[in-house]
């Protein structure tokens, strides 16, 4: 199946049900199991990541984690990546978890049949799971991501005069069959059933109205509610270290977000319109690192720090890998720290959360 044939299917589906939350669509041109954007075989690098293209940050983040045990005085850990991708960082990771002997302890969680295949040829003893709820341990749990958060597509609203409304996903069949967003009014606390979230997205609108609101007609923003759903499973862990790499913003900065942050990717261009193309394009959209922070703690991480992605590389020892660099590698190494570390690169937009529960950080 291609893309048009995918399109073709979404549409028929519209045309049967009625408009799609965006949501519902997004998650279709991501994860159909033959044509989504992560599913297919022939699923291009439209977006490369850190973990892709610095070895400097595969290498410090993977010491840092396989150092972690030790610093909480844990003996028997497992590691897992989620979202692995390709598994260049998880190669990583696994020799040196390897190497201390707990090379059978890795696992990784990856969504897209192909890359999972990937990541497997990368790092053939990490155990590859359907779910993180899958993970045969409930204590002493390395979690790691980057660029996870933002795979999970969100719910659009638009904020109008006070009046609140949801996207849909219409075909157009009267003039040039393509795909449109139409908005549907909803109430709160309606719009959501759990009555937490009901409170999250409540807390969200009342952030929105605090700001000045008057440069703008309509107020575009996301609400990650697969997310929320997700950050649950890490409820079941009695003792586990989360960090995390993404792009994001706190409620504090939405203001700067006022057409909402949805973002396609095809060839290493970016643009706006999520809704051609399907299956045949990357979409992603920031992560709001107030709601994680709360739905982290709500499953019972009490601690937790976030930071400039840079900062946290320099205070968790980046330079100290370019100077163990071998002589005919240093120049590489040094052009790495620096697109890592230098103000107004892509790695100061990045935001790095830790997340701690069960760990002795004496
Ligand atoms: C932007 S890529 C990042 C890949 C890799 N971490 C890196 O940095 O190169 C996000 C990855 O997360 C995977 N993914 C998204 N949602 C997922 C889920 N719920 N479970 C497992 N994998 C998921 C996607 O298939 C994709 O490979």
């Amino acid at each position: 199946m291609n893309e048009n044939r995918l399109s073709a299917l979404i549409a028929e589906r519209i045309l049967r049900e009625g408009p799609m939350r965006l949501d519902s669509f997004l998650e279709l041109c991501l994860y159909h199991p033959d044509s989504g954007y992560y599913s297919r075989a022939d699923s291009r690098r439209d977006f490369v990541t850190v973990a892709q293209r610095s070895s400097l940050f595969r290498e410090c983040v993977a010491a840092h984690l396989v150092e972690a045990p030790e610093r909480f005085g844990w003996s028997e850990p497992v590691f897992v990546e989620l979202g692995a991708g390709d598994g260049e960082l998880l190669a990583t990771l696994w020799e040196k978890v390897a190497a201390r002997g707990w090379g059978e302890r890795v696992f990784f969680v990856e969504r897209g049949g192909r890359r999972q295949a990937r990541a497997l040829a990368r790092a053939p003893g990490a155990a590859p799971l359907l779910s993180l709820a899958a993970l045969p341990a409930r204590r002493e749990v390395i979690i790691f991501a980057n660029e996870f958060f933002d795979a999970f597509m969100p719910r659009l609203f638009a904020l109008e005069n006070a009046s609140l409304s949801e996207a849909y996903v219409a075909f157009d069949t009267a003039s040039d069959h393509r795909f449109a967003l139409t908005f549907e009014q909803v109430r709160l606390p309606d719009a959501v059933r759990d009555p937490l979230l009901q409170h999250d997205l409540a807390t969200l609108v009342g952030a929105i109205e605090t700001k000045d609101l008057a440069r703008y007609s309509t107020f575009l923003f996301e609400f990650q509610e697969s997310l929320a759903s997700y950050c649950e499973i890490f409820t079941e862990f009695e003792s586990a270290y989360v960090l995390a790499f993404d792009y994001g913003y706190t409620m504090a900065e939405i203001e700067n977000y006022p057409r909402g942050t949805l973002m396609a990717y095809a060839r290493r261009v970016a643009t706006e319109d999520v809704l051609t193309d399907c299956g045949a394009r990357d979409v992603t959209c920031h992560v709001n690192f107030s709601l994680l922070e709360t739905w982290l703690e709500r499953a019972g991480f009490p601690e937790q720090a976030r930071a400039s992605q840079s900062s946290w590389l320099l205070e968790h020892g980046l330079l100290e890998f370019v100077e163990a660099a071998a002589p005919d590698r240093k120049r590489e190494a040094l052009n790495d720290f620096k697109s890592l570390v230098i103000p107004g690169t892509m790695s100061e937009t990045f935001t790095a959360l830790e997340a701690w529960k069960g760990c002795n950080r004496s």
